[in-house]
């Protein structure tokens, strides 16, 4: 076998001279796949388009092919777990890098980040000889409830795609294999499974797929997965128009589709509108639905073989650039680099909502005592709830980053404030009452505030609340929180409120009644530290709200319009383009806290918007100019938000769309001139009836904001 691959890439210059490099490694790779392909029998080829195991699909030992071998996921690299069995393999070489979760990376609004945070993937797949990783995940946040928001990124498709386009090319810079995931409108948990999602092509095209084209043409994703639910009724799995029509053929997709975990339904129909592979299914593995029966429909001329090969060839592809390819990175797992890299996701996803009283940061000559209140000051992340979670080589809880940020010069107390009584696999009569307060833990923690300089109060969800496999029922703060917060505001006038969750939350009544909060995240293995910097002013807050957070869930567009979550497990998007600020915005519904909110401990000031042109055409770019004064005492970050609306629109558009950003740092005093490019083409509508984009001729203005209700300048121009 080896002197033949030798020979491949040698035959292959004879054949065709004198070649571009590029093209010559491609015409290599297509000698290599057909060559394979042509050993194989039919049993061979269908060998590899089923699972052989719970985390693999099967190789082709005769000809040297390795079956292929994946792992969750967003997280970090999950735990080992035994081959047939979900139950853990008890190696003692498996404990990994924490990594924050979705909405963390979001909220960073720093795509650099997102590609550390996919090298870090890659480097620790690699050192599990993992060679698809089933990350990254980015459904857009349709529906605030939705359980798997924390491991999502954003409501905005163009904030969305940035981020998966980084997180991709991360992963895959370690030759291991991003699977982005679930393709496509998987934005609830409830009914999954059996859900049919109906959704027009313009909000698919505007909103749900963006972020998926993206991360296949720039990012280059290697291979995609199904989403479980139907998308116009259709499975996902078996859906013609979405992985044949749409991903394979006009986004030229090369890379393989698997099915999400027991999400194939069919032989004949999943095989021929576009799945490559079928995973997690149950039963025998040879009477899978890609496996026998797949063989007899090919031989009933159901399936034809040049479909079978198709998927092969992808398969192979796959193959040769992860754990086929040559140069082949060793990896590595939980070393000091990737906390690092940890730390500086985490420190900065953390969003300043509220800082009325000047608090932060913490004055450390003036503090002598801290009490630390609220399970989630001493509760861990990595694991819990139903879906992937990660072994933690370690995981700073916030009381241990407060100890080691601020236990040299104050002394820091702990009361647990509530108890988390809630499990994701619970039914709800054992569940109950987990909204209840516990009086006993309220007395204790208000006692303990009384005596301290300041309180710390961590409140949020967990990873059992907020959970894959289930949606919350309401925004509600859990485990009686409200009640705790009250207590010990009481108690103590210098109380910070902590907010851990991954999800947007009913913050009425804190947002009212106290005068600092902060968000953090379910932030990794680094969490503490980074939250405990923040308070300190070590790190000056720079994360943004990846999604708003209403009012009331009634105002949100899913709520408002009554298709959430469905009925007869059907829901009809409504709401179509207008989701997240885009329906705020439209309706004119002040939301509690907007997209792309976050506060500093330093403040911008913006002048000198300007467009390069006045007027342009199709194809070209838009050079927009600022200046962002950096204004207060300390060096700080600015996240510089370019929104577009379009005037007098002859169709419906979004009061305003996010189509640029740009993160930067900027010392006390200093003027940072900011140049950012907009394509006129990524201001196109798709229109339904013509199923395609349209630029629209006119007026349109551009706004340069510090949030999607900031609004700091605006300039106009035209589109001939
Ligand atoms: C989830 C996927 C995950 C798969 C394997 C499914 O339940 O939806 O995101 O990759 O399980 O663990």
């Amino acid at each position: 076998m080896r002197i033949k691959f030798l020979i491949a890439p040698l035959a292959t210059l004879f054949f065709f001279g004198n070649v571009s490099a590029q093209k010559a490694k491609q015409m290599s790779l297509q000698y290599k796949i057909d060559y394979m392909l042509k050993r194989m029998t039919l049993e061979e080829k269908i060998n590899m388009l089923h699972g052989n195991a719970l985390f693999s699909s099967g190789g082709v030992k005769r000809l040297g092919i390795p079956e292929l071998t994946c792992d969750d996921g967003p997280l970090g690299v999950r735990e080992e777990i035994k081959r047939f069995d979900w139950n853990s393999a008890n190696w003692t070489t498996d404990s990994a890098t924490f990594l924050p979760n979705g909405s963390a990376i979001a909220a960073t609004w720093n795509p650099a980040l997102a590609n550390k945070y996919g090298v870090v993937i890659g480097e620790e797949a690699n050192a599990r000889k993992k060679d698809i990783m089933l990350a990254p995940a980015f459904n857009i946040c349709r529906m605030p409830l939705c359980g798997r928001t924390y491991e999502y990124y954003s409501e905005d498709p163009y904030l969305n795609a940035q981020l998966a386009v980084q997180a991709v090319k991360g992963i895959q810079s370690q030759h291991v294999a991003a699977c982005i995931k679930h393709f496509a409108a998987n934005n609830q948990e409830t009914d999954r499974n059996m859900m049919n999602a109906i959704v027009d092509e313009r909000a698919l095209r505007e909103i749900y797929f963006p972020a998926f084209k993206a991360a296949v043409q720039q990012g280059n994703a290697y291979t995609v997965m199904s989403a479980y639910n139907k998308l116009n009724g259709y499975w996902c799995s078996e859906n013609d128009f979405l992985l044949n029509k749409v991903l394979k053929k006009e986004w030229g997709f090369k890379g393989v589709v698997m099915s999400d975990w027991a999400g194939t339904h069919h032989t004949v129909a999943a095989a021929n509108a576009g799945l490559d592979i079928e995973m997690g299914s149950s039963g025998p593995y040879d009477k899978w639905y890609f496996a026998d029966p797949l063989l007899a429909a090919v031989k009933a001329g159901q399936v034809s073989e040049k479909t079978i090969d198709d998927k092969v060839r992808r398969i192979l592809w796959l193959m040769y650039h992860t754990s086929m390819s040559q140069n082949h990175p060793k990896g590595s797992i939980a070393t000091p680099e990737h906390g690092k890299a940890a730390y500086e996701i985490a420190s900065e996803s953390v969003v300043l909502l509220k800082n009325d009283a000047h608090l932060l940061p913490l004055n450390t000559a003036n503090i002598k005592s801290i009490a630390v209140i609220g399970d989630n000051a001493v509760r861990t992340f990595a694991l819990g709830g139903y879906g992937a979670g990660v072994k933690a080589q370690h995981e700073i809880t916030a009381l241990e980053g407060i100890k080691s940020r601020f236990g040299k010069t104050a002394s820091v107390t702990f009361a647990q404030g509530y108890k988390a009584k809630y499990l994701a696999n619970n039914t709800d009569a054992q569940n109950s009452g987990y909204d209840q307060p516990d009086q006993t833990l309220i007395d204790q923690a208000v006692a303990l505030a009384k005596t301290t300089d300041i309180a710390i109060l961590c409140i949020g969800s967990n990873r059992e609340f907020e959970s894959e496999g289930h949606d919350r029922k309401n925004l509600e703060l859990p485990f009686g929180e409200q009640t705790l917060v009250d207590a010990v505001t009481a108690a103590n006038p210098n109380t910070i409120i902590v907010v851990m969750a991954g999800a947007p939350y009913d913050l009425n009544k804190i947002k009212k009644s106290n005068h600092t909060i902060v968000w953090s995240w379910f932030n990794g293995s680094e969490a503490g530290n980074a939250l405990a910097d923040v308070l300190k002013g070590v790190v000056n807050p720079s994360g943004r709200l990846p999604f708003t957070f209403p009012v009331s869930l009634n105002d949100s567009p899913a709520s408002a319009l009554n298709t959430y979550p469905g009925k007869d497990l059907t829901a009809e998007y409504k709401e179509g383009i207008l989701v997240g600020y885009r329906w705020y915005d439209t309706k004119k519904i002040d939301p509690l806290y907007c997209f792309g909110y976050g506060l500093s401990y330093t403040n911008f000031t913006y002048t000198d918007l300007a467009t390069n042109k006045k007027t342009y055409k199709k194809g070209d770019k838009i050079t927009v100019s600022l200046k962002v004064k950096n204004t207060g005492s300390v060096a700080g970050k600015e996240v510089v938000q370019l929104y577009i609306s379009k005037l007098n629109s002859s169709v419906l558009r979004p009061g305003k769309e996010l189509k640029a950003f740009k993160k930067i740092m900027i010392a006390p005093g200093q003027t940072a001139p900011v140049l950012i490019n907009i394509a006129i083409n990524d201001l196109a509508y798709f229109n339904d009836k013509l199923k395609n984009w349209v630029i629209e001729p006119g007026q349109y203005r551009l706004m340069a904001a510090s949030s999607s209700k900031d609004i700091r300048q605006t300039v106009g121009f035209n589109i001939k």
